[in-house]
């Protein structure tokens, strides 16, 4: 059975995400799959400070010859740990994120740039060997916005895209939701489309 991780990026417990992911969730109930649900409103994540443990550990993995998967390191012990363990187990992901001045939130941020330690097990100079080559999982990208702002929300895509790519992700689809659910729109919200499986 395929595993699906919903991800909500608000800092908002009960927004517009909030209410979309529950929605999506129940779209994609009716396909046979286990879905599990992380959220940024329900969690504390602190920043990346680029102290390089998780190098560290991949080099010491590396010497002893541990073939420990791709499950990544990192000193900071939040939330962020949890996280972790839901992205080794998806074959899929749904990333439901606001834009907050054509990027993602503040506090998404920092959960994007704590997918490094994936980046150096993957990529960096202490990679596990063949890391790399692992077919990458899809990601689709539910952009929430209340609209109207000319600046569009392109850096949110290119942040997400590099990020989760570095994780061994791949976003395959980009769903724009600006407008849905805000409080002048609610007459109008606009429906989901079909899911076909494989896609
Ligand atoms: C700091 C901040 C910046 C925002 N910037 C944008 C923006 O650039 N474009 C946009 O469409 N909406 C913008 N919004 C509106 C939010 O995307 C919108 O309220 C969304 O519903 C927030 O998600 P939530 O309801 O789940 O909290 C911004 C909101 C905040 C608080």
């Amino acid at each position: 059975m395929k595993n699906i991780l919903v991800i909500t990026g608000s800092p908002r417990r009960r927004g517009v995400c909030s209410r979309y992911a529950d929605e999506l969730v129940s779209t994609l109930g009716g396909m046979d799959a286990r879905i599990g649900r992380w959220n940024m409103a329900e969690s504390s994540v602190g920043g990346c400070t680029g102290c390089e443990a998780c190098r560290r550990r991949s080099a010491a993995r590396r010497a002893a010859d541990a073939s420990e998967g791709v499950h990544p390191y990192c000193v900071i012990r939040d939330d962020m740990q949890k996280l972790y363990t839901m992205l080794d187990a998806a074959d899929e992901v749904h990333l439901v994120c606001p834009v907050y001045f054509a990027g993602p939130p503040g506090q998404f941020k920092c959960v994007l740039d704590r997918l490094q330690p994936y980046w150096e097990l993957r990529r960096g100079p202490n990679a596990q060997p063949g890391a790399a080559d692992a077919p990458k999982r899809p990601v689709t990208l539910h952009v929430i916005g209340a609209g109207g702002d000319p600046f569009g929300f392109a850096p949110l895509e290119t942040i997400v895209r590099s990020a989760f790519g570095s994780a061994g992700f791949r976003v395959v689809e980009v769903v724009d939701r600006v407008g849905w659910g805000q409080p002048e729109s609610e007459s109008e919200k606009q429906t989901f489309p079909a899911q076909s499986e494989g896609e």
